[in-house]
């Protein structure tokens, strides 16, 4: 089949699936011919045979993310190895690593900053890009995880920066911690996934019943442990809620907004 027959088969099989087919389509056969996107323009009449191309697009027009189908994903304008064993990073995750990166300011320059949930690792190596001096722990509860986010930080340079513990919350987490940063998984239990979300790990999804349990429960560690700082990410409608707890437990949070305008996390600090 001549490549723009695979653009055009391409179109036709993803147009209900995302509203930029085309592009989609083109990165897929990029990936699988291991070329530019100007290439494929300018090579139009090639006639390729790839059995690849044609079963990536097979899952894609099941909704399959296409970051699982090319293994990657960007966030931070780097390039991440992404697999079915952790969730898509979100641009609104970002968001968390900034506050994490300002709040880091008023700590030592050497001070701990523990993430709860690393998942692929983007936070805590970001975290450990953009403050050098900073000691981090990332810590997830499954093993399938750790192991992506380990190949991610050696990718990006900074394995030797970061102890990776497979435990829940902070089992395992035995120095006094100044920061705690986690963006938990916080979608109630019975709530409906939309297509894309059903491939995603149920592990990093599901919070509870409620879908803010490892929120309260993060919440109670970081005053248990006596930490100074708390930074996590929440559901659009996990304000009101988190509010109340933090009140009656005498905290007092600031939640920031995503670039949406949705209320999407929040940090609390402690003079300790
Ligand atoms: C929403 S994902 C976030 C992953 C990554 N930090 C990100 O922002 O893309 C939540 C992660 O928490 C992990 N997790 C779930 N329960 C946990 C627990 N009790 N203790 C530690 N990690 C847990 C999941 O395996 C998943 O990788």
């Amino acid at each position: 089949m001549k490549i723009k027959e695979c653009l055009s088969l391409g179109v036709a099989c993803l147009k209900e699936v995302t509203p930029i087919p085309q592009k989609e389509t083109m990165l897929l056969l990029g990936e699988c011919l291991d070329k530019e996107m100007s290439w494929i323009v300018s090579h139009s009449d090639d006639i390729i045979l790839n059995e690849w191309f044609y079963s990536a697009l097979k899952r894609r027009a099941n909704h399959e993310p296409l970051e699982y189908i090319l293994g990657c994903a960007s966030f931070y304008d780097r390039e991440f190895a992404v697999d079915s064993r952790v969730l898509i990073p979100r641009p609104e995750t970002e968001i968390l690593v900034d506050k994490a990166v300002l709040l880091a300011k008023d700590l030592s320059k050497q001070a701990h900053i523990v993430e709860i949930g690393c998942g692929s690792g983007i936070v805590s190596i970001m975290l450990a890009l953009m403050l050098p001096d900073v000691k981090i722990t990332a810590v997830d509860i499954s093993s399938d995880a750790l192991h992506v986010s380990q190949k991610n930080a050696l990718k990006h340079g900074v394995y030797e920066r970061i102890s990776f513990i497979q435990g829940s919350y902070l089992d395992g987490v035995n120095e006094p911690i100044d920061m705690i940063v986690s963006n938990p998984p916080y979608i109630a239990k019975d709530e409906p996934l939309g297509k894309g979300l059903a491939f995603e790990p149920s592990l990093a999804l599901f919070g509870g019943e409620k879908g803010d349990e490892m929120l309260c429960h993060i919440i109670d560690l970081f005053m248990s442990q006596k930490v100074k700082m708390l930074v996590c990410e929440m559901g659009y409608d996990q304000k009101l809620p988190l509010q109340e707890y933090c009140i009656q437990h005498g905290l007092k949070p600031t939640f920031y907004k995503d670039l949406a305008g949705l209320d999407r996390g929040f940090f609390i600090q402690e003079k300790r």
